[in-house]
């Protein structure tokens, strides 16, 4: 299974991961971050080296890092075969700008 979560750097996010690498061998984990005052690469330390682990930052408005980002899978919750499951956990950063 591969997540996409996004604003992973923070606090809730950062937890999330760590418990879904430690617990689920079989998943992979993208996290995408803007790194905002409140996002911070401490939070998510010791996962550089870890290959189930990739960290992307940017924006969860920009539609085309996203679409980049699941393979040109339209929605989080895809199962096109090309990509697998997705499966994403969202965490509505409290200080994204509103959608475009
Ligand atoms: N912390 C709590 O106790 C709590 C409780 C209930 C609900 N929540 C909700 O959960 C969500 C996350 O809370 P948190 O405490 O982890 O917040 P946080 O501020 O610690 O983390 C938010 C993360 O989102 C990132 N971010 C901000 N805007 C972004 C954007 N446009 N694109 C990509 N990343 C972006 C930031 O860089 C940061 O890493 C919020 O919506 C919050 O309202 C939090």
């Amino acid at each position: 299974m591969r997540l996409l979560v996004t604003g992973g750097a923070g606090f809730i996010g950062s937890n999330f991961v760590h418990h879904v690498l430690s617990r689920h061998p079989d998943y992979s984990v993208i996290v995408l971050d803007l790194l905002t005052y409140a996002g911070n690469m401490e939070n998510l330390s010791g996962l550089a080296s870890n290959p189930r682990f990739r960290f992307e930052r940017g924006d969860i408005c920009d539609a085309q890092l996203a679409a980049r980002i699941m393979g040109g899978a339209s929605t989080p919750s895809s199962t096109s075969p090309r990509n697998l499951t997705w499966t994403a956990a969202f965490w509505i950063p409290r200080h994204s700008p509103a959608p475009m």
